[in-house]
C-alpha cells in the first residue's frame, strides 16, 4: 500500500520523506487553509519535494470552472493530481482532464456507487473517507472492501486512495482490504510505530543492560 501525507505542512512531509514514507500527498481547502500558505506557493513547494503526486483541489462547483482550475493547477507541476469533488460536474470535469493526460482524483466519495461512476469517468485515484462515514455511524471500512470488489470484478484501474484516516486501525485494516493508497495525517503515521510491548520490552532490555555494566561504544 503507498502512503500519501494528507497534509500542506512542509516540515511534516520533509520528515517523512526522509524515512521514504512518503508516496505522495493530499491537501485540500482545509488543509490549506491550516498551513496559512498561499496554494500555489505552498503546492509548488510540496511538488519539488516529493516524486509522487500531489493532490490539488478545486473548489469550483460547475464543471467549465472546474476543468479551468484544474488546468490552471496542473502547470504547477508535473506531478499535480487534480482534485474534483464527487458530484457530476465533478465527474464531467474528470473525464475532460483524465482525457487530456492529467490525473485526477476524484474526492468526498460516500458510497461504491460513487465510486463505480468516478472509475467510468476516468479517475486515477477515488478518495472514500473513512473517517467520515464512522463519524455517522457507518463503516468506513466496508466501504473500502466494497469498491476493492466491484473494482476487481470489472478490473478497473483507478486506484483505491483511502481518506480520512484517523486511526492506525484505519491504516492496517485498509492494507488488509486492499486499499491501493491510503493517506493519512503525519500524526497517525508516526503513531504507526507505537506499541505498549515495544515500550515495556525496551525498557525491561536497557534495565538488564544496565546490570552487565557493559558499553558498546
Ligand atoms: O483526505 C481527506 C481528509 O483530509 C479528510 O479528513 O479527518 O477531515 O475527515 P477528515
Amino acid at each position: 500500500m503507498k502512503f500519501f501525507v494528507d497534509t500542506a505542512d512542509v516540515e511534516a512531509i520533509a520528515e517523512l520523506n526522509e524515512l521514504g514514507m512518503v508516496d505522495g500527498v493530499t491537501t485540500n481547502p482545509s488543509l490549506i487553509l491550516k498551513s496559512g500558505r498561499d496554494i500555489v506557493e505552498v503546492t509548488r513547494e510540496i511538488c519539488a519535494m516529493v516524486e509522487g503526486p500531489v493532490s490539488a483541489e478545486v473548489v469550483a462547483l460547475e464543471a467549465e470552472a472546474m476543468i479551468a482550475e484544474g488546468r490552471r493547477l496542473a502547470k504547477i507541476a508535473d506531478n499535480i493530481a487534480i482534485k474534483v469533488p464527487l458530484t457530476w460536474d465533478g465527474l464531467k470535469a474528470c473525464r475532460v482532464l483524465s482525457g487530456e493526460g492529467f490525473m485526477v482524483n476524484v474526492t468526498l466519495c460516500f458510497s461504491a456507487n460513487q465510486a463505480l461512476l468516478a472509475a467510468k469517468a476516468g479517475a486515477t485515484f477515488i478518495s472514500p473517507f473513512i473517517g467520515r462515514l464512522d463519524d455517522i455511524n457507518l463503516d468506513g471500512l466496508e466501504l473500502i472492501a466494497d469498491i476493492r470488489r466491484i473494482y476487481d470484478n470489472y478490473g478497473f484501474e483507478t486506484q483505491i486512495l483511502a481518506a480520512s484516516v484517523r486511526s492506525v486501525n484505519h491504516m492496517s485494516q485498509a492494507a488488509l482490504i486492499g486499499a491501493d493508497v491510503a493517506t493519512a495525517p503525519p500524526k497517525v503515521i508516526k503513531s504507526m510505530a507505537n506499541h505498549p510491548l515495544t515500550d515495556k520490552g525496551l525498557d525491561g532490555f536497557l534495565k538488564d543492560w544496565e546490570k552487565t555494566g557493559q558499553k558498546i561504544l
